[in-house]
């Protein structure tokens, strides 16, 4: 696939989208965002990617009053509308249905701040710290129905230091994901099946 067209879902903040998209338009990356979509109206990502020029849309999944799959459906149409061909779910906080996992089984990545399998859902810093491991990090693996479980692509790790906190942790984990996520996707778009067979570990600094 050459310059696929990719759609960022995001829930927030919209760093990895960001990061993504700036990783695009210098073209580490070979693809170009076609749509950023937010499930809420208030992320402060949707202002960053109309800063950066990519289209953005909101489906508010409050309007559709718990009914999952017809919040999924209007993901679904806003991405097909925009011409997307790959989908990067990056901090996009809604349980997906099949009505969008099953329509992009294959070209849709998520990123979680563990790694994975070790704490899938919320709370992974706290949880982290709470285990007591001494190295954490992300992962970028593919979207499957099950939360958090499709083939892992790549991890970055970082260590534990003394006296982290979930908030210390996450933000060292957040710069990693930066790193990470741009270059898990350039590798899925040249090879998804390379990708999967070879994800990629990013370690810490000696
Ligand atoms: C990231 O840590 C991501 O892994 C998690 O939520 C956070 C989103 O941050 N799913 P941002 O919106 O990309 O800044």
């Amino acid at each position: 696939m050459s310059e696929p067209a990719v759609g960022i879902l995001i829930s927030g903040a919209g760093s990895n989208m960001l990061a993504l998209v700036e990783a695009m338009q210098t073209g580490e990356v070979p693809a170009r965002p076609a749509i950023v979509v937010s499930n809420d109206p208030q992320a402060a990502g949707l202002a960053k990617a109309s800063a950066l020029g990519v289209p953005t849309a909101v489906v508010d999944h409050r309007a559709s009053k718990g009914d999952r799959e017809a919040f999924d459906a209007a993901v679904n149409a806003k991405l097909r509308e925009a011409g997307a061909e790959i989908v990067a779910c990056a901090g996009f906080m809604r349980i997906m249905t099949p009505v969008l996992t099953g329509a992009w089984a294959g070209r849709m990545l998520n990123i979680h701040p563990s790694l994975l399998p070790l704490f899938k859902g919320l709370g992974t810093h706290a949880r982290a710290l709470e285990a007591g491991v001494c190295v954490h990090g992300a992962t970028v693996h593919e979207v499957t129905q099950e939360l958090d479980s499709g083939a892992i692509l790549g991890q970055a790790a970082i260590p534990v230091l003394p006296g982290d906190t979930a908030q210390t942790l996450a933000a060292r984990v957040l710069e990693r994901e930066h790193v990470l996520y741009p270059r898990v996707l350039t590798a899925f778009i040249r090879d998804p099946e390379a990708a999967r067979q070879t994800p990629i570990a990013i370690f810490p600094d000696p």
